[in-house]
């Protein structure tokens, strides 16, 4: 069998090895972590994994294919590009890797507010296909603006986050530095200092910036001042007098990312959301939380019909992608996992880690006789 990828790293599990290697120590830990003891990042894989599917070898089929219909657009596979912030400091031009990566393999990729690359920057990549993940700025004119950005950089779909509401309390962050406000200390200098990989590439992409929010800052602000700015800027806690407006601007779909229960669906059924997407953050945000595996289940039994469902958080390989389909979402998102693609590959990564999520995707479709991603619900070990 002919594998499209460098065969010493064929799995997530062997990418996030090599980043850990290949990234300071409290750039890793920013990526890996979760809050507080790590319980729903753990939960988030185990049961995802406790999903089990049933094959059924005598029958008839013909192609298998992972094409999927979603809001309109054919995908090349079920899965997509989860927002992650400052990307940059993880790998430099992390976000532009990924952005190309998933041009390349017509899967959707979402921008977030506060990573490394704008929102321009990300459309010209992507040919006006990027997402963008709006966090809700505290003021009215900020986020028109962003809108208006938006939209003209032919942005096909807003996601909005409600699980936010305030910071995680993530115990590494907060040894780091990297908790709000950030600062630079002595074992982060070290941790770069032994990275030389990480460094050079830095010193030839620049220091990473919040590149859709410069424009609106003030230039040479102290680390420190930085997360206070960035702290009286945003405001997590979403409502429905936030939603309206934002609905009503948008001409786009809109998503709503971070939901984990039916009252949550329902509000953004009723408040002209197109999707939704199941998410507790990757289990950065609340340790005592379910994994989304859980919810999705209800929310796919009762609402499958009435709004477009998605899920992230805790998928790590193809078999996760197939059981997380398998229990009705429509699409999928991951990650962590990319980032460990281009931490570990760098301007390689993002097409690795694509591949291999292909791959195994599709040995499962083979060896459970299945031939779209959509039938999966019908191996479901129930
Ligand atoms: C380091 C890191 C930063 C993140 N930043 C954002 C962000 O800026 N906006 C956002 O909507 N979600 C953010 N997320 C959450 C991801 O979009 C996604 O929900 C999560 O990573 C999915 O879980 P997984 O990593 O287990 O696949 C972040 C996650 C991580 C790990």
């Amino acid at each position: 069998m002919a594998f499209p990828f460098n065969t010493n790293y064929a799995s997530i599990e062997s990418l996030r090895a090599r980043a850990e290697k290949r990234m300071p120590k409290f750039a890793f830990e920013y990526l890996d972590g979760g809050c507080n003891e790590n319980i729903n990042i753990i939960r988030n894989t185990k049961e995802i994994r406790d999903i089990q599917l049933k094959p059924r070898y005598l029958q008839n089929y013909s192609t298998t294919s992972l094409e999927t219909n979603l809001f309109g657009q054919k995908y090349s596979a079920p899965f997509g590009i989860s927002p992650i912030g400052l990307q940059g400091l993880m790998w430099p031009n992390a976000p532009e890797v990924l952005a190309k990566a998933s041009l390349k393999h017509n899967i959707p990729f979402i921008l977030s507010t506060v990573t490394t690359t704008s929102i321009e920057r990300a459309s010209e990549l992507t040919e006006g296909r990027a997402w963008f993940q709006l966090y809700h700025p505290t003021e009215n004119w900020l986020r028109n603006d962003l809108l208006k950005r938006a939209e003209a950089a032919q942005v096909p779909v807003l996601v909005i986050l409600c699980d936010v509401p305030t910071f995680g309390y993530r115990p590494k962050e907060i040894k780091n530095g990297l908790a709000i406000p950030p600062q630079i200390n002595f074992r982060n200098v070290m941790q770069v200092l032994g990275k030389p990989r990480w460094a050079l590439e830095t010193l030839k992409y620049g220091q990473p910036q919040f590149a859709t929010m410069s424009k609106y800052m003030k230039q040479g602000m102290s680390i420190k001042q930085l997360g206070k700015w960035m702290d009286a800027t945003f405001s997590g806690r979403l409502n429905e007098e936030k939603i309206k407006p934002i609905r009503d601007m948008w001409k786009g779909k809109l998503v709503l990312k971070g939901v984990v229960s039916e009252e949550d669906t329902q509000d953004a059924i009723r408040l002209g959301f197109d999707g939704i997407i199941v998410s507790n953050h990757g289990g950065r945000q609340l340790d005592a939380g379910e994994s989304t595996i859980k919810p999705l289940s209800q929310i796919t039994e009762k609402y499958k019909d009435k709004i477009t469902i998605m899920m992230d958080s805790g998928i790590r390989s193809g078999p996760d992608i197939a059981r997380v389909m398998s229990c009705g979402a429509d699409f999928s998102f991951l990650g962590r996992s990319f980032m460990y693609g281009v931490g570990a590959l760098g301007a390689k990564g993002g097409d690795h880690t694509i591949e291999i999520l292909k791959m195994q995707l599709q040995q499962v479709l083979e060896q459970v006789c299945c031939e779209k991603v959509s039938d999966l619900p019908k191996y479901l070990v129930q």
